[in-house]
């Protein structure tokens, strides 16, 4: 799988933070023989990250693309609404199971209005902007990213083990 990791961040873009996101977030994906092929940095502006986004997946250059940061209620979190402009099928249950996982970890959980979904052959999916926010969100829907992005591409697999479907008989 190739991936492309977009960290959203005023403070980042200016050089007043250094960006510890985008990277933990590529030695997660190492880790499992992801390929990061593009990592960008860019200030909270719904424009710029759009259009990151449909240059990404529209020159198939990745079958994954992750955001860091900008998913919450400040005045200037923007990634979702950017993200939302440029998706053409969304995938609500991603989003919905990244919150519910960490809320066990944190009860500002709920506050990261991040949102996952479809352009052309390419999954996006936000994550916030801490590190291990960044990461645990991903960690906790990773099983369900992997078959999402076999199943954009056309994947024909089961979408369960076998073992995992109990039988019915009437
Ligand atoms: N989820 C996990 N697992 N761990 C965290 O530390 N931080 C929360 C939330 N989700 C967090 C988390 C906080 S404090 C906020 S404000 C929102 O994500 C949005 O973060 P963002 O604006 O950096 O994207």
């Amino acid at each position: 799988m190739k991936a492309a990791i977009l960290t959203v961040s005023d403070k980042g873009h200016r050089g007043e933070r250094e960006d510890h996101s985008g990277p933990a977030l590529a030695s997660w994906l190492a880790e499992r023989d992801v390929e990061v092929v593009y990592t960008r940095l860019l200030a909270d502006e719904a424009g710029a990250i759009s259009a990151q986004l449909i240059d990404w997946a529209d020159g198939a250059a990745c079958d994954l693309i992750l955001t860091t940061g900008g998913t919450g209620v400040s005045p200037r979190d923007v990634t979702p609404e950017a993200t939302r402009a440029v998706l053409e099928r969304e995938i609500p249950g991603i989003g919905e199971a990244m919150r519910a996982s960490s809320l066990a970890k944190t009860p500002f959980a709920i506050l990261s209005r991040a949102v996952t979904g479809v352009r052309g052959q390419t999954l996006i999916v936000n994550l916030p902007g801490s590190p291990a926010g960044a990461v645990e969100n991903l960690a906790a829907v990773w099983p369900a990213v992997k078959h999402a992005v076999g199943k954009i591409q056309g994947g024909t697999s089961d979408c369960a083990p076998a073992a995992a479907r109990p039988l019915r008989r009437a």
